[in-house]
Formats: structure tokens, sequence, C-alpha cells
């Protein structure tokens, strides 16, 4: 029996590795599809905040605040790995990897299946 699920080449490993990131849409379906630190994610491009295209948002890497031997703040600064993709609409941020909001676990986005045979990226929809 077909679950109605089916498997869409979205786009080239070489191409999101230059690019890190495309947004398509499959049948009115948009999603956008990530390569960060070797790992692949697809997301439904529909923010849960307020519904804006978060995927079309702009890739910055994390904010935190390092404290020094005397445990105060040594000020702002960003962290070395991770990225946050960030919302174009109001800021809302998530992580590039889990799709989690830094400050609520509850609030992320909608994960896509998605994986890669040879040079292909390919989501299940
Ligand atoms: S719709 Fe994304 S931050 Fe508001």
């Amino acid at each position: 029996m077909s679950t109605g699920h089916r498997d869409v080449v979205v786009a080239g490993l070489a191409d999101l590795r230059e690019r890190e990131r495309v947004v398509v849409e499959v049948d009115g379906l948009e999603l956008g599809v990530y390569l960060h630190a070797g790992e692949v994610r697809a997301w439904h491009n529909v923010c849960p905040h307020q519904g804006g295209p978060v995927c079309q948002g702009k890739i910055m890497p994390r904010t935190i605040q390092p404290l020094r031997d005397d445990r105060k703040s040594a000020g702002p600064a960003f962290h070395p790995a991770d990225r946050n993709i960030v919302c174009p609409w109001h800021g809302f941020e998530f992580d590039i990897l889990t799709g989690r909001h830094p400050a609520h676990s509850g609030v992320g986005l909608r994960p896509i299946p998605v994986r890669v045979e040879g040079d292909e990226v390919i989501v299940t929809i």
C-alpha cells in the first residue's frame, strides 16, 4: 500500500556546498535545504512565529556571551561553529541543525526528511 510519500531531488550536493542553502518549491510546498558542518537539513519555509518565509533569512553565527576568569562578561561574541537562521520578518532565530529557537525549546521549525545519495539531495514529501 502506498504511503502517499515520494522522494524528490531538490539540489546537487556540490551546489549546496557552494551556497549553503537553497529554497525550493515542490508541489506548492516551499522548503529550505541547508548544509552545515557536513549535515543536511530541510525545513518548511514557514516561521512558527507568524508564518514568515524563514528559510529566506540570513545565516548568522549564534551569539554568545563568554565569561572572563573573574566570571564577568567578556562582551558579546559569536560561536565558532553554531549557525542560526534569522527570520526576515521579525528576527526570530533558529538553529540550522536542530531547528529550535535558542530560548524556547518548544518553538522550532518543521522538519522535512532529507538525505544525500551520491551527489543528489533528496527530500521525502
Ligand atoms: S514571522 Fe518569523 S519572526 Fe515573525
